[in-house]
């Protein structure tokens, strides 16, 4: 095959640059700018990264025009309707799908390391009854590096599996941990019986008192939020676990990271934002005040749940969580839920607004994920704790695959110097 080349031109000094370029299996090629600062001394510039490839990458493919979500090559909506969320992390850390023994194996490693070590249990009392469980995961998940010393050599394959392996486990812990102390609970501790999902829901909802058992309908609502929240790709938060490893930090120090950056409301935090939302509008009546304010520019207020970095479509995850809403309501709560219809007329009026339409704004996974995590009697201030349960399995894949890569260097972004030119110091008394 004939190499492709891009020629970057000078016009003032007549010269030009040759630009190799990459290609992908799927999705756009990308022209390699690597090497342009060394051979010509200038930078390129994209603030946002709007098109720009941070890395190459095997784990996820999204063709944001069509509507695409592929994790290793799988549909997102066939892995949905069939997959299991054990399964799918498997899938999502080694490549490909477990066959039984496998999975048997993963399922149990898994399980067997979702206890907390005792001391750590201390942290949470640090934190004041109303902290948010964002704050708590932030702050727990990254003092899990002062406990596991004995798996911390980054360089070594093995060492890395194991602090995979643990955080995936135990992250449902310190989650439902996080939520207990927010309520004034005591931590009730995991259950090697359970799934994942429904050893989570028992976390969060027995007490010493009362012996809490997980709903099916509720248990298969949560694994098929944790596989749609599971990989996005070069997303915020996947980019911030990226930067972060890149310097070589420890993953439990990585993930905290990324727990961080999932938090703001333009990413995983805006499933909380959208109830927010939602009750703030609170009548049919009001939605078209709502949207004439999302619209306006001189307003800070947003359409939460609606746009997409990359979907200019409607964001396959959002399709698959309409259907479930639909399902967990008739089954566990009421389907004549007003928060679920005043979504579904959201959206309707939205999709037909020349605004949304011009500008390619659909709803994201984030519009109906928080109604389902309502039904499911998740307090609105966990909703992006449970989206990061989900994405954990994402970070430590993409932390894995970037590890693993003998010519990962450490990312450092350049940036153009708009401040004040060399001056001299002026002594305290001539200013
Ligand atoms: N409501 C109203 N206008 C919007 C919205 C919205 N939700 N989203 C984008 N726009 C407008 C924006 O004002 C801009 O208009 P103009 O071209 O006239 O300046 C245009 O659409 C393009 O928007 P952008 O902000 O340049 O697009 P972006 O790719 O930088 O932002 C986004 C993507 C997700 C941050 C943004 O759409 C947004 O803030 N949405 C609401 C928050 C949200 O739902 N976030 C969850 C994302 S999905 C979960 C995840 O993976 O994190």
């Amino acid at each position: 095959m004939t190499e492709k080349y891009f020629l970057l031109q000078d016009e003032a000094a007549g010269e030009s640059i040759r630009l190799s370029v990459r290609e992908s299996v799927q999705g756009p090629p990308a022209i390699d700018v690597s090497r342009l600062y060394r051979d010509s001394g200038i930078f390129t510039y994209d603030p946002g990264f709007m098109s720009t490839a941070s890395c190459e990458s095997r784990i996820t493919y999204i063709n944001g025009e069509a509507g695409v979500l592929e994790y290793r090559g799988y549909p997102i909506e066939q892995l949905a309707a069939q997959a299991d969320f054990i399964e799918v992390a498997y899938l999502l850390l080694y490549g490909e799908l477990p066959n039984a023994e496998q999975l048997q194996r993963f399922d149990h490693l898994i399980t067997y390391h979702t206890m907390l070590n005792e001391t750590l249990k201390n942290f949470f009392s640090g934190f004041h009854y109303d902290a948010h469980p964002m704050a708590i995961m932030v702050g727990v998940v990254g003092s899990l590096s002062a406990f596991y010393h004995d798996s911390l050599d980054i360089d070594n394959p093995r060492h890395r599996e194991i602090s995979a392996h643990r955080l995936i486990a135990k992250m449902p812990t310190i989650a439902a941990a996080s939520y207990k102390h927010n309520i004034g609970e005591p931590i009730v501790y995991p259950r090697n019986d359970l799934s994942y999902c429904g050893n989570l829901l028992r976390m969060m909802y027995a007490t010493p008192c009362e012996e809490y058992q997980p709903d099916p309908v509720a248990e298969r609502a949560l694994n098929l939020l944790f596989i749609l929240h599971a990989d996005h790709e070069q997303n915020a938060s996947t980019s911030t676990v990226r930067l972060a490893g890149s310097s070589q930090a420890n993953p439990f120090a990585c993930i905290a990271a990324g727990i961080a950056s999932l938090w703001g409301p333009a990413h995983g935090g805006a499933n909380e934002a959208v109830l927010n939302m939602l009750t703030e509008i609170g009548d049919v009546a009001n939605i078209d005040k709502y949207i004439a304010k999302a619209k306006d520019k001189n307003d800070t207020f947003r359409l939460m749940g609606f746009g997409h970095r990359v979907y200019k479509n409607y964001d396959p995850r959002a399709g698959i969580l309409r259907e479930m809403c639909l399902e967990v309501l008739e089954k566990l709560a009421d389907s004549n839920n007003p928060m679920f219809e005043l979504a579904l007329k959201l959206e309707e009026i939205a999709l037909s607004d020349e605004y949304f339409v011009e500008r390619k704004l659909y709803p994201n996974v984030d519009f109906y994920s928080g109604i389902i995590y309502r039904a499911l009697g998740i307090p609105n201030n966990m909703f992006t704790v449970m989206f990061a349960i989900g994405r954990t399995v994402g970070w430590v894949a993409h932390w894995m695959e970037m590890m693993s890569d003998p010519l990962q260097n450490i990312g450092r972004p350049r940036q153009i110097y708009k401040g004040a030119p060399r001056r001299d110091y002026v002594p305290l008394d001539k200013r």
